[in-house]
């Protein structure tokens, strides 16, 4: 078989297999041919949490997390952040490259005519509790969109899929503003199509009397560059769940809720809003020092730190911190940032923290900007939702093209008991 092959011996019955090598890596299923007897059912991997599995081909984002790179369709997130708009990195998330303006004008006209929601929705949402989380709302307004287009079920056709994704890459804002809204007992304000993408989002947000809002462009653009940065980020635990609900074929109203619930988590999008929790619990500098012995006594996590792929600075993380300087530049200073950025001095020169390579991740910087620009920590992971759309459905659609998708379905190692009689 060559040089692309890796050489097995089972050590129980002494014989040696030859497993191919594709990109490196070997398929499992080669692994159930080697059999202790022919009874046996065959070696599998045992990988809890997937540390060392891939479960796809993927052509979109690429992380080293070793050196702290990240790229969208090879294009490193750096530029796209300086140079492109979040429908851009949208659009070249979802096609595969950056648009042309002609391409770039006729997907912003029909993001824009898909931003407005069916009116029973506002029902549905007026339905919440006053303090229902905003979060919560999103995932069930997502799940809710659904049954409004019952032919969001037929993903075996393109045309169906495509204009599902611009509807919900359209809509998304909407729902966002909406429970945002109802937090704040407001009316809900309906889209302005004049308006850009992110300038939109904060009319529905933000407008009260006044005849047309008027976005600040510096804000405007400092929570486009978020969106860019919190765009997509392979196959991290929501994308996954996007992925796996799709592989059953349900439609990408219901997938995007399961993926935007996992996303909701506090060990994934949801550590954003206990990072503002845990600062003001630390509440000065003076607390940090003994914070942090708790961490590394086990006794809590530092939020915002430690990724499963990145061993070194998150590279989302550096450019959060860039972009609250041109925030506060409007919004006056956020104090945390002082709070924030002796943590992160503190940890970094820690053993504890050194050792096991946890540095700030995206959600450690990114709560100080969003409660500058005047949200409070329910709804940054809403925050986070908003952009994760372009990324959830990329993969979505990736995953319907892929002939090796198959239903997603994990074996288990089975410790229970063997057959007994009641
Ligand atoms: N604070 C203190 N210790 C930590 C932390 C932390 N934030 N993160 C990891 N560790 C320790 C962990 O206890 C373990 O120590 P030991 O080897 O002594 O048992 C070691 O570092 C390895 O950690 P792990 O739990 O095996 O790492 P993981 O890859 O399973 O978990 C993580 C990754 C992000 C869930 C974890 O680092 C964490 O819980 N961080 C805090 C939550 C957070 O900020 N999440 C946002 C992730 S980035 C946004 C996104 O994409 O979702």
């Amino acid at each position: 078989m060559g040089n692309d092959s890796l050489t097995i011996t089972d050590n129980r019955t002494g014989k040696t297999y030859e497993l191919p090598l594709k990109h490196g890596n070997i398929r499992a299923m080669d692994l159930r041919q080697i059999k202790s007897d022919e009874k046996d059912f065959g070696v599998m991997s045992y990988d809890p949490a997937f540390l060392n599995t891939a479960a796809c081909e993927s052509r979109i984002t690429y992380i080293d997390g070793d050196v702290g790179i990240l790229r969208y369709r090879g294009y490193p997130i750096e530029q796209l952040a300086e140079k492109s708009t979040y429908l851009e990195s949208a659009y070249l998330l979802l096609y595969g490259e950056l648009p042309n303006p002609q391409q770039l004008s006729t997907f912003t006209a029909r993001i824009a005519k898909h931003t407005f929601i069916h009116e029973n929705m506002k029902k549905f949402m007026e339905g919440f509790r006053y303090d229902a989380h905003p979060m919560s709302m999103l995932v069930s307004s997502i799940a809710a969109l659904s049954t409004f287009y019952p032919d969001a079920g037929n993903v075996a056709d393109p045309e169906v899929r495509e204009l599902m994704a611009i509807r919900l890459i359209a809509k998304m804002p909407t729902l966002a503003a909406y429970a945002y809204r109802h937090t704040n007992g407001l009316p809900f304000v309906y889209p302005d199509n004049e308006l850009d993408y992110t300038a939109n989002f904060m009319n529905m947000l933000w407008k009260m009397a006044e005849p047309k809002y008027q976005a600040n462009p510096v804000l405007a653009r400092a929570l486009d560059i978020l969106f860019i940065l919190h765009a997509d980020h392979e196959q991290n635990c929501s994308t996954s769940t996007m992925r796996v609900i799709g592989s059953a074929q349900a439609d990408p109203f219901l997938s995007m809720a399961g993926a935007a619930a996992s996303l909701s988590g506090p060990l994934h999008g949801g550590a954003n809003e206990e990072v503002l929790r845990m600062i003001d619990e630390i509440g000065t500098t003076d607390h940090i020092p003994s914070f942090i012995e708790s961490v590394k006594k086990g006794e809590r996590k530092l939020m915002g730190f430690g990724h499963r792929i990145y061993k070194n600075y998150d590279p989302r993380a550096y450019m959060v911190k860039q972009t609250a300087d041109s925030v506060f530049g409007v919004t006056g200073r956020n104090s945390k940032v002082d709070i924030a950025r002796e943590i992160e001095k503190i940890a970094l020169n820690d053993e504890y923290f050194v050792k096991r390579k946890l540095y700030p991740n995206v959600d450690f910087y990114s709560g100080i900007i969003y409660e500058a620009m005047g949200f409070r920590p329910e709804m940054f992971t809403v925050l986070f939702a908003i952009p994760r759309t372009a990324g959830w459905l990329s993969h979505w659609e990736e995953q319907c093209k892929d002939r090796d998708t198959k239903i997603s379905r994990p074996r288990q190692v089975y410790l229970g008991p063997d057959q007994r009689d009641i």
